[in-house]
């Protein structure tokens, strides 16, 4: 196992630092962006049903449905389709309208979720056309769907997802980009744009890494915590549910995901001098409006540990502690915020003791209901 673990003393650790290596694995020969070329057999043998469609649904379960919430944001706001995010496991026993218009995409690491799977076969009755984003090949949900495509991030150990995610975006992203082309949304230099970003991802994250030592003392300052709390607006609302259910997982403090702006209406409560917030406040993306949340956080003495983009000057005056990541799009800043709170949930665990790869009461793949 220690052989396994590739000299880190966790295989979350190991996922975490493999995430530059996963994003570049998943898109490896599917974006040509020299070409301008997304390929994806699974989409572009079934680009007509994308096409078409009046409707992407996405339905998964915990991490899995954090990159579906961030590829809502994707779909609409790059390629216009509407989209719908939902629990497979209310989606499957609320009678839900569906329609042979109707796409439904399915993320899951393992591909044996039973409630993600059971919200296919509800899906494939009522005619819609159902695509899997997967990461193990040959799983239940990858043979069940229509189409799909696979996340290549290479097998996730740690029961706490880490490049399953950031790959599960890359995916949807690459999705996206391409719909977004072929609807005619997207010209030649946004499309380019985009792709020689994505393609600087990798490097990004690496740069993103960087942080790590300086998200070992933050962690230790807070460790004891007793609850959390993150926000984050737009694409970084779901990368704050997202960075407060890796807390909960594996260093049981009671963590809160919400987005920013809704903190006026309840959580601003809980806020006082014990209280640590978690601010995703990029410069993209309504940060005047961050920044405003974070003067209403100071004004009540909680502590801030914000990520922000390198350079960044107005935040730093405020928080208690500022993560720089690197500068990029707004629509992939998701894949970047993502890290330090991952390394954050990893050093508060190992520093109260836990047991990071295995926590309690979890299970790496749910196969039952
Ligand atoms: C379990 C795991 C989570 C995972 C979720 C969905 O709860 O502990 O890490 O996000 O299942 O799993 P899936 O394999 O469908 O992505």
């Amino acid at each position: 196992e220690e052989i396994e673990k590739g000299g880190f003393d966790h295989f979350m650790l190991k996922e975490i630092y493999e995430q530059p290596r996963a994003i570049l694995d998943t898109y490896r020969g599917r974006l040509l962006a020299k070409e301008g070329i997304i390929k994806m057999a699974g989409i572009d043998d079934n680009l007509e049903k994308f096409l078409n469609a009046n409707r992407i649904i996405i339905v998964a379960c915990g991490t899995s449905w954090h990159a579906g919430l961030v590829a809502e944001y994707i779909f609409e706001d790059l390629a216009r389709i509407p989209v719908e995010v939902e629990y497979a496991s209310e989606f499957r026993y609320r009678n839900p309208v569906i329609t042979d218009k109707d796409v439904l995409i399915a993320i899951s690491q393992s591909g044996e979720t039973a409630d993600t799977l059971a919200a296919i076969k509800l899906a494939k009755e009522k005619g819609a056309f159902v695509f899997g984003v997967c990461n193990v090949v040959g799983s239940s949900i990858a043979r069940e769907t229509d189409a799909g495509a696979y996340t290549h991030a290479g097998p996730e150990i740690g029961v706490a997802s880490t490049k399953a995610f950031t790959t599960q975006i890359t995916v949807l992203t690459l999705l996206a980009l391409k719909l977004a082309k072929e609807k005619g949304i997207f010209n030649k230099t946004r499309f380019h744009e985009h792709l020689s970003e994505l393609e600087n991802i990798p490097s990004k994250v690496e740069k993103a890494l960087l942080s790590n030592p300086l998200v070992e003392i933050i962690s230790n300052v807070y460790k004891d915590s007793t609850n959390c709390l993150y926000l984050g607006r737009g694409y970084n609302f779901p990368v704050a549910l997202e960075g407060a259910l890796k807390l909960k997982e594996i260093s049981y403090i009671h963590a809160e995901g919400y987005p920013a702006a809704e903190m006026k209406h309840g959580p601003i409560a809980l806020i006082d001098e014990h209280m640590p917030v978690v601010v995703i406040a990029t410069n993209k993306g309504h940060y005047e409006k961050v920044v405003s949340n974070i003067q209403e956080i100071k004004s009540r003495k909680g502590k801030i540990i914000a990520v922000v983009t390198e350079g960044d000057v107005q935040v730093k005056e405020l928080a208690d502690h500022v993560i720089e990541i690197p500068e990029t799009l707004e629509s992939l800043t998701p894949l970047l915020t993502t890290i330090p709170l991952q390394l954050l949930s990893y050093h508060i665990a190992v520093m109260r003791g836990c047991n990071v790869d295995q926590p309690r009461n979890l299970a790496k793949s749910v196969t039952v209901e």
